[in-house]
């Protein structure tokens, strides 16, 4: 197959940060002297002490420990905020567009301040201290953001849950870090449909307990049960406070924010970021990858609840005194052209999604796009998933009119920033590909042995050494964090996706090599839903594995083996999928359930998923040795009943 490239433009290497040449040469002095690089790249943020010490780095089996920055003191709100006040209180921080098309709002650096300094006063008054863990489960509202920067300035760690999981997937999050706080909405809005948050927020804790506050941001207006003692309204906590409200000193080393995320075995793992070497990294890449200047309009379409939310609407955008945009809606609501109205009414210019919602908005066709103008776009952005060269294609050639470069960028919840993407003035494209290594980032592709694979190559992905924005540790529990990902690979952070290397040295993600599917862009660990499934009365085992689909880029395929006695109905079939909806979170819901009576097992009782994998994928005639199985026509039942694809 021809290799399509798209090179450079003359005007986008002349006007960018940087071109092939300055990437080529730092890229190479962060990889020959890390320390010098980063000691001189640190210092793009504030710090009320400046840091002497660089690097901290130690991958040795056993005793994993990431320090950066280490005897800095700085706060990230500062950062996002205060600093900017001088020259750009009046410039606008951040522009909210409401699922409605008539609702929006700017919200100024200056009213930013004021409204962050509110939020985090009316936490401290309730006993909200240094180092305390606040969970946030809120809809896209501007009061999302100011509820992290506010637990950002008083040193509070946040806790951000999506809005789309379960009572019980929250109750879980609130209890891993003992958080004492939580604040909501009312009710979230998307796609004209609302969202039970405080309700959902009372089935959590009625669940777990140890909450002693829930601070209440009203968004719909709906009726909510409060209950006297623990929840208070924030807009009549807001009304009794002043917005003065100082930052407090942060060692660099001291954590920002825990994101839960999946991984191949148990419940979800608090990913946790610190602070100092979080938003040097989160700043920088969002000013290089996407040629950030002044005065650009920033739309990252992602939810808080995610760590893209995190780093590229909120904290690198921010630290760079960027205009960001917040969108509480859907891609499809009021109709297919709402991101390309939204577009050309906040005149956006740079604008960051994810593969799913390109290649459902393309099975729409080109006629919601074309009748919108986009002329303010410069840059497309891409994330979450690999994206097929068809819809990369789409979404130069229809959105982006030829005209603007696509930054396919690679990284993970992990990684804190993006780590494999193109620069758009340095890096000429190829549809489908991450293309190349961040500054400092060291990619290795070894083999299943570890043995690293040199030139043009296929393997696991790993980096070979720290980033300023890498996780520190899974929170409460060094061990998993050091099992997880330096154990595999001793001496170096395995990510757990496959990748491919071409003769240029471009990199391409082909995805998980573990337990764990990406379902429109949406990590899920298949243990997790197997786990929900085996919860129901009715459901003896489960196995789920993840299969191509056509707009979700895998869809969750479910195995399950009924009790003794139980009859598969399609009722049942439609029961489970709620069931796991009701568990986890609408994102988690299989696509597809297949009732076996058996599922393919070796003699030693392990289920073989590799099997289930091929099935899944409709790749029968290619199911590999089988001969380990205890009773090999389990097989033929499997494909004889297999579900068909949406
Ligand atoms: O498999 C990779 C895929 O998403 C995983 C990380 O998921 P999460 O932690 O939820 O973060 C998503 C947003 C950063 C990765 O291990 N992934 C992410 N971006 C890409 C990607 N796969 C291919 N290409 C990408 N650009």
């Amino acid at each position: 197959m021809q290799e399509k490239v798209y090179e450079v433009p003359a005007d986008w290497a002349k006007r960018a940060y940087v071109d092939e040449a300055r990437y080529r040469e730092m890229y190479e002095a962060s990889i020959r002297d890390p320390e010098a690089f980063w000691d001189e790249h640190g210092r793009r943020i504030d710090w009320f002490t400046p840091y002497e010490k660089v690097k901290n780095v130690s991958y040795a089996p056993g005793e994993v420990s990431i320090r950066w920055f280490e005897d800095g003191v700085t706060n990230v709100a500062y950062n996002c905020i205060d600093r900017h006040l001088e020259t750009r209180g009046d410039q606008t921080a951040i522009i909210w567009e409401g699922d409605d098309p008539s609702e929006s709002r700017l919200i100024t650096y200056r009213e930013l301040h004021d409204e962050v300094c509110r939020f985090a006063n009316v936490l401290r008054n309730r006993g909200v201290e240094k180092g305390d863990r606040v969970t946030i489960y809120m809809p896209m509202i501007p009061e999302a953001a100011f509820a992290m920067l506010a637990c950002a300035r008083l040193g509070a760690i946040h806790s951000v849950v999506f809005g789309g999981f379960s009572p019980d997937s929250l109750a879980g999050r609130i209890e891993d870090c003992a958080s004492k706080v939580v604040i909501t909405a009312d009710e979230g809005l998307r796609g004209g449909r609302k969202v039970p948050l405080k309700a959902n927020v009372d089935a959590a804790i009625a669940k777990v307990g140890g909450v002693d506050h829930v601070v209440v941001v009203r968004r719909t207006g709906a009726d909510v049960a409060m209950e006297p003692g623990r929840d208070v309204w924030y807009h009549e906590a807001a009304a009794l406070v002043t917005s003065e409200c100082p930052c407090e000193p942060m060692e660099a080393e001291d954590p920002l924010f825990i994101l839960y995320t999946s991984g191949s075995t148990g419940k979800p793992k608090g990913v946790l970021h610190t602070t100092g070497g979080y938003l040097v990294y989160a700043s920088m890449t969002h000013q290089y990858v996407f040629d950030y200047h002044d005065g650009d309009i920033f739309w990252c379409t992602a939810d808080v609840g995610w760590v893209t939310g995190h780093s590229y609407i909120l904290y690198g955008p921010l630290a760079n005194g960027a205009t960001t945009l917040m969108f509480e809606g859907v891609p499809n609501y009021p109709d297919n052209s709402r991101f390309w109205r939204v577009i050309d009414k906040h005149q956006v210019n740079i604008f960051y999604t994810a593969p799913t919602a390109i290649r459902a908005l393309m099975q729409a066709g080109d006629e919601p796009v074309k009748k919108t103008s986009r002329a303010s776009l410069r840059l497309l952005g891409s994330v979450g998933e690999p994206i097929n060269p068809e819809a990369w294609e789409w979404y130069y050639r229809v959105v982006g009119d030829g005209r603007c470069p696509i930054v396919d960028t690679w990284w993970q919840t992990e990684t804190g920033g993006i780590l494999i993407s193109p620069l758009p003035g340095a890096i000429a494209l190829k549809p489908g590909s991450a293309t190349r290594p961040f500054f400092g980032v060291k990619p290795e592709i070894v083999d299943a042995e570890g043995k690293v694979l040199e030139g043009a190559t296929e393997g696991n992905l790993c980096i070979a050494d720290s980033w300023p924005g890498q996780m520190r540790t899974v929170y409460g529990d060094h061990q998993r964090f050091m099992d997880t990902y330096f154990a595999t690979y001793p001496g170096k952070y395995f990510t757990g996706d496959g990748c491919r290397r071409d003769a240029d040295g471009y990199y391409w993600i082909t995805g998980r090599v573990d337990d764990v599917i990406n379902v429109s862009g949406h990590r899920m660990g298949t243990a997790e839903v197997e786990s929900a499934l085996v919860a129901h009365a009715k459901v003896s085992e489960a196995a789920v594995v993840g299969y191509p689909h056509d707009i979700k880029g895998q869809g969750i395929y479910a195995y399950v083996t009924l009790m003794a006695g139980e009859e598969p109905t399609e009722e049942l079939r439609k029961e489970l999928v709620q069931w796991v909806r009701k568990e986890i979170g609408p994102i988690a819901s299989p696509d597809l359930v297949q009732f076996a009576p058996n599922l393919p097992k070796t003699r030693s009782g392990k289920i073989m998923r590799r099997i289930l994998r091929k099935i899944a994928e409709d790749e029968f005639s290619n199911l590999g040795d089988t001969s380990t199985l205890a009773d090999p026509s389990v097989v033929d039942d499997l494909i004889h009943n297999r579900q068909n694809k949406r």
